[in-house]
């Protein structure tokens, strides 16, 4: 069958496709250490789940309004002038099957073939590819290990062509684990206020920071910046929800109105319970985040500090997120029994094949001197899993 072309541009997502393999293998009884999922380790809050059971028992089982429930709506909006001072109108709200499926209805709304869409690298894994999904070209703006992965003013400058629709930030950021602080924002409202582009802030990770990190959303710097920023957030990782589905942005009404036509012509609506439970998660307040986070904390420090004493491993300290990310180019061009380990994509097969521990290869983050590892899973995984990438280490020789 003849597929459109599109289709070969993109591959499928490699963090899910590594978290599968890993579950499979599970499931086939070995002893799978995984540090490959994106997901908080945690149980959804009990409130949470109650809602969701109470949405069932009332029977709001139904098709919802394609954008959401105005209940579900309005908590956002109060989320985001409570916390951040931003002040948005229904119509400038969408709930969407995950902050992944608000990202492609943006997409979708915003490119076309010739568009450019600067994405500063390393990236989480989908970007890029929902730009290629849309014809559009994903421009990458390197950013460096040596100064905490900061977006450099000029560098970002450069790359901006009369093609250039939008900019993705993440901060913090899947995959380094860096935050940007209000000068680098500063700088990147700047650019894109000169040049009319779109800024795609992805704060997924908001509430998950570290030591003295804040999150500053970049639409918070002024009416104008406000006007040229898509908001993209969701409840999965704060409120360890991430089977749930639920996503969402909040931007400009013209682009917000196309997402939601886009929407209401694909997917129609998110869980109608889903959406009940996103409310409660919403007004929970920080008391569950917080545990978590503190809990992640304390991964952190024991992962990041494990793989800092391993030959050849450096791996900087994240102040967001739940990765760590190290630089594992003093490994590479080792041998191990089956040959010589040339890339992060052969590391992450010998550490899976070889001693069934999961991680995700630096290259569809664009980095081909890191590996990827979760630490939102349990600290007795962490301790197992950095034993046996300490062995696998120790076994490959000059
Ligand atoms: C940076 C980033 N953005 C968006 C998402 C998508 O989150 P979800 O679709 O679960 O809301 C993820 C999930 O891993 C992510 O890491």
């Amino acid at each position: 069958m003849k597929l459109a072309a599109r289709v070969g541009r993109i591959t499928p997502s490699p963090t899910l496709a590594m978290t599968a393999t890993a579950k499979a293998m599970a499931a086939q009884g070995l002893d799978v250490v995984d540090f490959s999922s994106g997901e908080p380790d945690f149980d959804t809050p009990d409130p949470v789940k109650a809602a969701a059971e109470a949405a069932i028992r009332a029977g709001f089982t139904k098709y919802t309004p394609s954008s959401g429930i105005d209940e579900l709506r309005q908590a956002i909006i109060d989320k985001l002038q409570g916390e951040h001072g931003l002040r948005y109108e229904k119509s400038q709200i969408l709930v969407s099957c995950g902050a992944k499926h608000s990202l492609y209805n943006l997409a979708e709304a915003l490119l076309e073939a010739g568009d450019e869409v600067i994405i500063p690298t390393p990236y989480w894994v989908s970007y890029a590819d929902q730009a290629l999904l849309n014809d559009a070209t994903p421009v990458l703006l390197p950013t460096h290990e040596s100064n905490g992965y900061a977006i450099d003013a000029d560098d970002l400058r450069r790359l901006v062509t009369p093609r250039t629709k939008a900019i993705i930030i993440n901060s913090p950021c899947n995959p380094t684990g860096a935050t940007y602080n209000r000068n680098t924002l500063e700088a990147i409202a700047d650019i894109a206020i000169r040049h009319k582009l779109l800024i795609i802030s992805d704060e997924i990770y908001e509430k998950v920071l570290y030591d003295d990190a804040t999150h500053v959303s970049i639409a918070t710097l002024s009416a104008e910046v406000a006007a040229q920023t898509v908001i993209i957030n969701g409840v999965s990782k704060a409120y360890a929800m991430t089977g749930w589905r639920i996503g969402y942005a909040a931007g400009p009404k013209d682009l917000l109105t196309a997402m939601a036509n886009i929407q209401s012509q694909s997917t129609s609506s998110p869980c109608s319970i889903s959406q009940k439970a996103a409310v409660a998660a919403l007004r929970l307040g920080q008391p569950f985040t917080e545990k978590m986070v503190a809990e992640f904390d304390r991964r952190r420090k024991v992962m990041i500090g494990r793989l800092n004493t391993m030959p050849g491993v450096t791996c900087r300290m994240p102040t967001g997120a739940f990765y760590a990310f190290p630089n594992i180019s003093g490994v590479l061009g080792r041998t191990a029994p089956t040959g010589i380990i040339r890339t992060p994509h052969e590391l992450a097969q010998y550490l899976l094949k070889d001693f069934h521990v999961a991680v995700v290869p630096g290259e569809p983050f664009g980095s081909h001197q890191h590996i990827r590892l979760s630490y939102a899973t349990s600290m007795e995984s962490i301790e197992r899993g950095m034993d046996r990438v300490a062995t696998a280490f120790g076994k490959l020789t000059a």
